[in-house]
């Protein structure tokens, strides 16, 4: 068990560095379309203002090569003067002396948000040089960054190389359950992934056919797996790279006794047509494209959701940005979220789904990570959660 920020103690005063992930979905503007990262790393930072702490927010928006105006973090500050009960305070620097004078002439309780610290090339390369001008800012390192805890960079990995650690509230959250649900998950347990990239996800589908009973494919992903089957799939997009994977994958699941359900309808297209309109079919055959689940998979899958305990989804069931084929990923996302099961969906496309559908109030756990939620399931753990300290339980 790792040591978390409730761990440290007599705050008051110390400058505590708290990584955050508010990598944020922006519009093409720099609007923020989406505030459930900021929403969900509250309850840590408002811990550290109650213990009196000086609390440095760090953090990354984005790729951005340089400094590029539209990846800002002050519009954050903005959001975070609303939901914070203290002053928040803003610099466009992460290091420097200008940052020790405004973190000195802070108050005890009040937060300093830096700038986007992926403006620093040294922060991706993992600069250790870089890390220490930062680390020397502060007396603790708290990383609360769920979502880029599979990446080894400077503010979230050397940090804690550096200085006395812990994690945060939300990475503690999303831990246990992550653990809870793969390890001691309630059965029927139903995994249902979906989304396009299949050599991306082959290994997460191999280590949920251990705990989960049936698995449940839809998306584009689906067709490799089709094809893997021996069912024709038209001139729908195939992973030929993936095929021999998925045919393993599905005769493990047989020798293991699991179930594994494949699309058996589809919403399709065709390429040669002029008016592209779409329609339903059982049979994908010459030019056809499919781009979702048709409505006897839709019944199909909702049976199995209806029976599961526990359900984790990542990845949408169709080309669900376009209206013409949402109505599979949103009829599945009704369907988790109806259900008695305990839900928990991860994956940056399935949490939009999740929110197109307006279900996000009734899924048990949302996870903020994408890939790092994927690698978390996959492999029990992230080097930059690995990389903190210990909790120390001393034994009478
Ligand atoms: P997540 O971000 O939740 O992990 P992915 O990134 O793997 O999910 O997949 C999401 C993408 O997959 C979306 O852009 C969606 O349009 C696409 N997709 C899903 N099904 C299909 C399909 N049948 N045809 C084309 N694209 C699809
Ligand atoms: C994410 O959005 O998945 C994390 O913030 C990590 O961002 P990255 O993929 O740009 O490293
Ligand atoms: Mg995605």
């Amino acid at each position: 068990m790792k040591r978390t920020v409730k761990d440290l103690v007599n705050l008051e005063g110390k400058v505590v560095i708290l990584r955050v992930d508010f990598n944020v979905p922006l519009d093409d503007g720099g609007k923020i379309l989406d505030t459930t990262r900021i929403v969900q790393s509250l309850p840590t930072i408002k811990y550290l203002i109650g213990q009196k702490a000086k609390v440095v927010l760090i953090s990354h928006l984005g790729r951005p090569e340089g400094y590029e105006i539209r990846k800002s973090l002050w519009p954050i500050a903005l959001i975070l003067i609303q939901a914070l009960p203290t002053s928040v305070h803003f610099i466009n620097k992460v290091y420097g002396d200008e940052v020790k004078q405004r973190i000195n002439d802070m108050g005890n309780g009040e937060v300093l948000l830096l700038e986007n610290v992926r403006f620093y090339k040294e922060e991706i390369e993992c600069d250790m040089a870089f890390a220490r001008k930062i680390a020397s800012l502060g007396d603790y390192f708290v990383n609360d960054a769920f979502g880029v805890a599979h990446r080894k960079h400077a503010t979230t990995y050397g940090l804690a190389r550096l200085m006395p650690n812990a994690i945060g509230l939300l990475m503690e959250k999303e831990v246990s359950a992550l653990t809870g649900a793969v390890d001691n998950p309630k059965h029927p347990f139903v995994f249902i992934i979906g989304g396009g990239k299949v050599q991306g996800k082959i290994n997460l589908i191999l280590k949920l056919l251990d705990s989960a009973d049936t698995v449940i494919i839809g998306g584009a992903m689906a067709y490799t797996f089709l094809v893997a089957s021996g069912v024709a799939v038209g001139e729908s997009k195939v992973y030929d790279e993936s095929v021999s994977y998925a045919r393993d994958i599905l005769n493990i699941a047989k020798e293991r006794g699991k179930k594994i359900l494949l699309p058996i309808d589809h919403v399709c297209i065709r390429e040669s047509a002029k008016r592209k309109k779409p329609f339903v079919t059982d049979e994908m055959v010459d030019d056809m494209v499919g781009f979702d689940i048709g409505p006897k998979t839709i019944a199909l899958f909702k049976e199995e959701i209806k029976n599961a305990k526990q359900i984790l989804w990542n990845g949408p069931l169709g080309k669900y940005e376009d209206p013409e084929f949402a109505k599979g990923t949103m009829e599945i996302a009704k369907a988790i979220a109806d259900s008695d099961a305990y839900s928990i969906v991860g994956g940056g496309d399935s949490l939009s789904a999740i929110k197109m559908a307006k279900v996000e109030n009734k899924i048990d756990l949302i996870s903020t990570g994408g890939g790092a939620t994927l690698k978390f399931i996959e492999q029990g753990s992230l080097p930059c959660i690995d990389v903190i300290q210990d909790k120390i339980v001393l034994k009478r």
